[in-house]
């Protein structure tokens, strides 16, 4: 069974697939092929969530297939049965199921169990599905035709803030899988983790990412800027210290315009105006953030077409 669990799931060549789809399924939004038709997808929830629910709803509905929302409380998860047994009895039912939750071996235990494909949509380590969305955000100024993944290579990606956070780790791994640099700019105590390191090795790709505490000398010539809130779901216990140590790295006025003039600025949402960014930068031209949102909708689409096609 096919799962995508972490970015490197699809081959940079299906990767590529993933990226056209998407852009077939943007250009004809409601033309698309009715790849779910007669499907039923559950969407699981732990944590809250604005975009990630809202897209993959709309997205299964315009595949054709009937989308389910659950949440860990109000099903027997919540009361203790195993994910084992309720990985096994949602796959009699459904053909697909998208997981948001807190530890990363949550969803792996699902992909284990599960006779359907398991997509992340998000966990404490990473984000692909956010990650995917965003490549293809860049995409379509650097290959607006092709989507060619050979654009990204050689690209200056600045990540700043909450460095050990999973949206870091899913830059990180990107980077890593399509060619891009990447450095991150962040407190001491927020430099990216083992954990990565360990996902990186376990994949075979380079560990070529750069960690300082100097967001300036970061910045400098970046071609995407990029950060996400500094206090992330399941991390509210230390928001005071977290708020305190990240204050130097808020993205600014003054620390875009030390990025390449045409650099872009993505944020995955919801956005601290006045923490993480100001809302000037939110505001600014060289801000893609909402591009970046609807294409969740386009992505994932083609992320569930591409896991039918593949476990056909
Ligand atoms: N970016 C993102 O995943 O947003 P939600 O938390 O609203 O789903
Ligand atoms: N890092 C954030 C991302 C939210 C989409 C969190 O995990 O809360």
């Amino acid at each position: 069974m096919h799962h995508f669990l972490k970015e490197t799931d699809f081959t940079p060549e299906q990767a590529q697939h993933v990226f056209l789809l998407a852009k077939q399924f943007k250009d004809d939004r409601l033309n698309c092929p009715q790849t779910l038709k007669k499907q039923s997808w559950g969407l699981l929830f732990y944590k809250s969530s604005t975009r990630t629910r809202i897209s993959f709803e709309v997205g299964v509905n315009e595949l054709g297939g009937f989308p389910i929302v659950l949440d860990s409380q109000n099903t027997q998860i919540g009361r203790g049965e195993t994910i084992a047994d309720t990985a096994k009895v949602m796959s009699q039912y459904l053909h697909g199921l998208v997981i948001r939750t807190y530890g990363h071996e949550i969803v792996e235990e699902f992909a284990k169990h599960a006779t359907m494909p398991i997509v992340n949509g998000l966990t404490d380590l990473n984000h692909p599905c956010q990650l995917y969305t965003d490549i293809f955000t860049l995409l379509e100024r650097y290959s607006p035709e092709a989507m060619d993944i050979n654009t990204l290579k050689g690209k200056k990606v600045v990540f700043l803030g909450d460095c050990a956070s999973n949206m870091a780790n899913s830059w990180i791994h990107s980077a890593a899988m399509f060619g891009m640099e990447i450095t991150l700019a962040g407190p001491e105590g927020f430099a990216p983790t083992h954990e990565i390191d360990a996902v990186l090795e376990a994949d075979g790709l380079a560990k070529q990412y750069v960690f300082t505490t100097d967001a300036k000398s970061a910045t400098e010539g970046a071609d995407v800027l990029c950060t996400d809130v500094w206090v992330s779901m399941g991390d509210e216990a230390e928001a005071v210290k977290r708020k305190s140590a990240m204050t130097p790295y808020q993205v600014n006025g003054d620390l875009l315009a030390l990025a390449k003039s045409d650099a872009y600025f993505l944020h995955c949402l919801p956005a601290h105006a006045g923490e993480e960014v100001s809302q000037e930068v939110l505001d600014s031209p060289q801000s893609i953030i909402f591009d970046e949102a609807e294409n969740r909708l386009h992505a994932q689409k083609a992320i569930m077409a591409k896991l039918v096609e593949l476990n056909s």
